[in-house]
């Protein structure tokens, strides 16, 4: 790949930012590089502790992009129901569903006009405890997305604040007669948000902060009422059966002066969050929390033994240098090194490749599918919670027209059938949002007749990850890196596997081992470990004698 091409990734690693479009490089694929080896599939998931989350891998989707089922072109929750099988199939374990909620979708759902209840266009709260009922019979957890940190302006708490000065909702929002400097310590990581903090609002004569769109109003954390009525949600959607949550910037909750982030106080909240979801052994139910920032000051959040998982954007960096630029061994093995260092046992960081607000994978990779599978193996084989953003396993890029603003490249609608009018999402016309360009080409059933396709060895890798311990437990030993190797151990004892990547576009590589054999338990065949060939760009999973 040339530098020119490089460099401009580089800088999106290391600012994470989210680019309004993306300019996907050309993929790099010389003649001599060897794809991975393919073999059947192992059985389905037996390893996993069925009775906890974080052995478990999950999957994001959008139910708008994922199965039209009425023909409306807008996916919807019959027609999730209708895919379970087909996530099953694929390993998974629980899936995170973004925001269901009713919302005008000025932030796709991320602006909730109402926390206990479900979106027209995806059906009704039966629909949803419908799909709760379907994914637990095959074996899966069900989390929500839960946008504590903001409403909508169309949410009749502001509403009510709005058109009644003695609304008692009105002190749930944040009013000031001047636009002050509040919050300033981060900037917003989503640049389609701006930098304005505050609105003005002719009905009260005040202006309401917001750290989004105008659109989405600030709760007021510091009103307790607010905070009884967000745990009450929570509470309501666990009696429904719901298993978790995935909570949205929830760093952000509470604000003192210019700070707006990891405040104590918001600490102090996450902890009662905490009790409630997964206090008192419920270790099948869990949580994960969106907090962008440096690794060191996001980990406050990890509370004692039982906690949930914080998604690991700094890793993310890492693991996108990994997959696009290779010679990177060292810069995975430091992020791994800094991110497990001193790590409460039973946390988890959340491990992406992407998500709806990243550019997706498929792009930053150019395409290029022998990359792709690396990112995929080495997502699927560190320890940590992998979140599989829905689409990734058909290597799909990013779209080029949006509704709201550049990250709905990554939410195009899900290409299920490639001859199929409407790919099998929708028979409508035309769907809520056009596929990407390359939707047809990549379109599930196409990958699912090749053995060699990026679904097939996604399927493969979770698969052998949920029946091998030592790939879901916590543990990990830095084996070697350098440039282009790195290798890792996992598990203990009899149990103990060994991962072996060579991460080079063109260059094999020996790694000199421990003098043992090992079996090959994605490739097939037996190595010693003491010469162990490694073709570029390949991964070798092994189980030593
Ligand atoms: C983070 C979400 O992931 C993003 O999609 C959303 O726009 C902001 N939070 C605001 O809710
Ligand atoms: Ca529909």
């Amino acid at each position: 790949m040339p530098m020119g091409c490089q460099l401009p990734i580089i800088r999106l690693l290391a600012g994470l930012l989210l680019a309004a479009t993306l300019t996907a490089c050309p993929p790099d694929t010389p003649s001599d590089v060897v794809d991975l080896p393919v073999v059947a599939p192992t059985p389905p998931p037996g390893g996993a502790d069925p009775s906890t989350f974080r052995e478990r891998v999950f999957y994001e989707l959008w139910v708008r992009s994922y199965q039209d089922s009425n023909g409306d072109g807008i996916g919807d929750l019959k027609g999730l129901e209708q895919r379970l099988d087909m996530l099953a199939k694929l390993g998974i374990g629980g899936i995170w569903l973004m925001p269901t909620f009713p919302s005008p979708l000025q932030d796709s759902g991320y602006d909730v006009a109402n926390y206990r209840d479900v979106h027209p266009d995806y059906g009704s709260v039966a629909d949803l405890e419908r799909v709760i009922e379907a994914a637990h019979d095959r074996g899966m957890l069900v989390w929500l997305d839960m946008v504590f940190n903001h409403v909508s302006d169309l949410h009749p708490w502001f509403q009510n604040a709005l058109t009644n000065p003695a609304a008692p909702t009105r002190d749930w929002f944040v009013w000031s007669p001047e636009p002050t400097t509040r919050c300033v310590d981060v900037p917003n990581q989503f640049t389609p948000f701006g930098t304005d903090r505050w609105t003005w609002s002719d009905e009260i004569g005040a202006w309401y902060f917001h750290q989004f769109y105008p659109r989405q109003p600030d709760l007021n954390f510091r009103n307790p009422a607010v905070q009884e009525e967000l745990l009450d949600t929570l509470r309501y959607w666990m009696d429904l059966g719901v298993d978790g949550f995935r909570f949205d910037v929830p760093d952000r909750f509470f604000e003192n002066g210019h700070r707006c982030a990891m405040q104590p106080e918001t600490v102090e909240f996450h902890g009662r969050m905490r009790e409630l979801i997964s206090g008192r052994g419920r270790l099948d139910r869990g949580f994960v929390g969106e907090i962008w920032g440096v690794q060191d000051e996001v980990r406050t959040f990890f509370g004692p033994a039982g906690d949930p998982a914080i998604f690991a954007f700094e890793w993310l960096a890492a693991l996108w240098t990994g997959a696009v630029v290779g010679e990177s061994g060292t810069v995975l093995a430091k992020a791994a090194r800094t991110h497990l260092a001193g790590l409460p046992a039973e946390s988890r960081w959340g491990l992406i490749l992407g998500n709806h607000d990243t550019p997706r994978i498929g792009s930053i990779a150019g395409g290029d599918v022998s990359r792709l599978k690396l990112a995929a193996a080495l997502q699927l084989t560190l320890p940590g919670i992998p979140f599989v953003w829905a689409g990734e396993e058909l290597g799909l890029e990013m779209g080029t027209s949006f509704l709201v603003d550049g990250r709905d490249g990554a939410r195009t609608p899900m290409p299920w059938e490639a001859d199929a009018p409407g790919l099998g999402f929708t028979t409508a016309d035309t769907p809520f949002l056009a596929f990407s360009p390359d939707s047809a080409a990549k379109a599930q059933d196409r990958q699912a007749a090749d053995p060699e396709s990026l679904w097939h060895w996604y399927r493969r890798l979770i698969m052998l990850r949920n029946a091998e311990p030592a790939l879901h437990g916590a543990e990990y030993r830095e084996l070697a890196a350098d440039g282009n190797i790195y290798v890792f151990e996992r598990g203990q004892g009899q149990d103990r596997r060994i991962v072996a990547f060579n991460l080079s576009r063109t260059a094999s590589r020996r790694w000199v081992g421990p003098a043992v054999e090992a079996d090959d338990l994605l490739g097939g065949g037996r190595h010693r470990l003491r010469d162990l060939h490694l073709p570029p760009a390949s991964v070798r999973i092994l189980a030593p004698r």
